[in-house]
C-alpha cells in the first residue's frame, strides 16, 4: 500500500515515515526542507523535493503516484511567529493544505491524517481536555489547523474522502535507537531548550511564569512520545479504511509542570540545569492536559512512553550522540 507522507522530513512526519516503512507500507515523501532534514528520512522512502505552494510539484508528484492514504504534516508550527507573522501563516498552512486536498481529491484518495494540535483549545472548560470540548483557538498558528480541519469536513461531504485529525498535546523524545530526532531552527520546545542547557549551549532555561495557580506555581503540558504518535497514525489509517472521519486528542495523559521536566532532566543527564524565572508569556494556559480516552477506546490506542524520565532519556540519547542535529544548519 502506497502513502503519502507532507513533512515527512520534519521531527514527528520522520518517526512515523520510519514505522510506516517497518510496518510494510511503499513511503513517499514531499517535503521543501525549509524546516526538515534530507538525512531524517528513512533510506527506504522515496524523498520527492517539493512545495506544497508549487502546484507543478504536485502535478508531478500525483502525476508519478496513486497514494490510498495520505498523512499531512507540512506546516509553519510556531504559536508565536504566527502572532508576529500572520499572513505567513494564513497563507502557507491554508493555501498548502488546499492545494493537497485539491490533488488528494482528484485522484480519489480517500484517507487523510492530518497533524492538529492542543493549540485549538484555548478556553477549555474541562481539564483533562477531550474531542467534546468547544474549538477555541488562541492564535494564528491554532486557527490554520481549526481550518485545517473544516476542511476536511468538506472533503468528506463533498469527495467522500475520510480523514483523521490528531491533536497531539506536546510531543516530545525521539526514536529508542537514536538514530532521529528533535531538530528545530529555531527551537522552541521545552525539553530539546532544557537539554540543550545539559549539553553547554545554553547557561539557563528561562521559566515563564512561576505564578500559576498550580502545585509549583509553573505550566503544566501533556507530554506525549513522537513514537506513540507514530503508532497513532497508523492505527488511525487502518481505522479509516472501513470508519467514519474522526478526531482525536493525543496525550500521555499525566500533566507535568516545567519545573517537573527541568527536575526529571537533571536526573538524567546528570547535570544542574540552571533556571531563571521570567515574566509570564502571553496567551500561555496554567494547564493543558489531553483526555484520550477516545482513541484507546476506539482503536486501542495505548502509549508506551508514560514515563517523564524515559521520555527524557530517549530525547538525552538523540541529542547527547547528535550534539548538533543532522548538522544541515546553523
Ligand atoms: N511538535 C509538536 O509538538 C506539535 C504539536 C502539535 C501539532 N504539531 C503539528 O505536527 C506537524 C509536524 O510538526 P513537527 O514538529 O514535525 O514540525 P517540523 O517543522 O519538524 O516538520 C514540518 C515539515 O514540513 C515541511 N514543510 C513545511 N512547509 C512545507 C511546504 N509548503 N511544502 C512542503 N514541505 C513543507 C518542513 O520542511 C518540515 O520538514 C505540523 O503540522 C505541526 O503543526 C506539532
Amino acid at each position: 500500500m502506497k502513502v503519502l507522507v507532507t513533512g515527512g522530513a520534519g521531527y514527528i512526519g520522520s518517526h512515523v515515515v520510519q514505522l510506516l516503512v517497518e510496518r510494510g507500507y511503499e513511503v513517499v515523501v514531499f517535503d521543501n526542507l525549509i524546516a526538515g532534514h534530507r538525512a531524517a528520512v528513512h533510506p527506504s522512502a522515496q524523498f520527492v523535493l517539493g512545495d506544497l505552494l508549487n502546484k507543478a510539484d504536485l502535478q508531478a508528484l500525483f502525476a508519478a503516484h496513486t497514494f490510498e492514504g495520505v498523512f499531512h504534516f507540512a506546516s509553519h508550527i510556531m504559536v508565536g511567529e504566527s502572532m508576529e507573522k500572520p499572513f505567513k501563516y494564513f497563507h502557507d498552512n491554508v493555501l498548502g493544505m488546499i492545494n493537497l486536498l485539491e490533488f488528494v481529491a482528484a485522484a480519489g484518495s480517500k484517507r487523510f491524517i492530518l497533524s492538529s494540535t492542543a493549540a485549538l483549545f484555548d478556553e477549555p472548560e474541562r481539564v483533562p481536555i477531550s474531542e467534546d470540548e468547544q474549538l477555541a483557538p488562541g492564535s494564528v498558528y491554532g486557527e490554520t489547523k481549526f481550518m485545517g480541519e473544516r476542511l476536511l469536513m468538506w472533503m468528506d461531504k463533498i469527495y467522500g474522502i475520510k480523514s483523521c485529525c490528531l491533536r497531539y498535546f506536546n510531543a516530545c523524545g525521539a526514536h529508542p535507537q537514536g538514530h532521529i530526532g528533535e531538530d528545530h531552527h529555531p527551537e522552541s520546545h521545552l525539553i530539546p531548550l532544557v537539554l540543550q542547557v545539559a549539553q553547554g549551549k545554553r547557561q539557563t532555561i528561562s521559566v515563564f511564569g512561576n505564578d500559576y495557580p498550580t502545585a509549583d506555581g509553573t505550566c503544566i503540558r501533556d507530554y506525549v512520545h513522537v513514537m506513540d504518535l507514530a503508532a497513532a497514525h497508523v492505527l488511525a489509517l487502518q481505522a479509516l479504511a472501513e470508519g467514519n472521519s474522526r478526531a482525536y486528542n493525543l496525550g500521555s495523559g499525566t500533566g507535568y509542570s516545567v519545573l517537573e521536566v527541568i527536575e526529571a532532566a537533571r536526573r538524567v543527564t546528570g547535570h544542574a540545569i540552571p533556571v531563571e524565572y521570567v515574566p509570564r508569556r502571553a496567551g500561555d494556559l496554567p494547564v493543558l492536559v489531553a483526555d484520550s480516552t477516545r482513541i484507546k477506546q476506539e482503536l486501542g490506542w495505548e502509549p508506551e512512553y508514560d514515563n517523564l524520565e524515559l521520555i527524557i532519556q530517549t530525547a538525552w540519547n538523540w541529542h547527547n550522540h547528535h550534539p548538533n542535529g543532522y548538522g544541515d544548519r546553523q
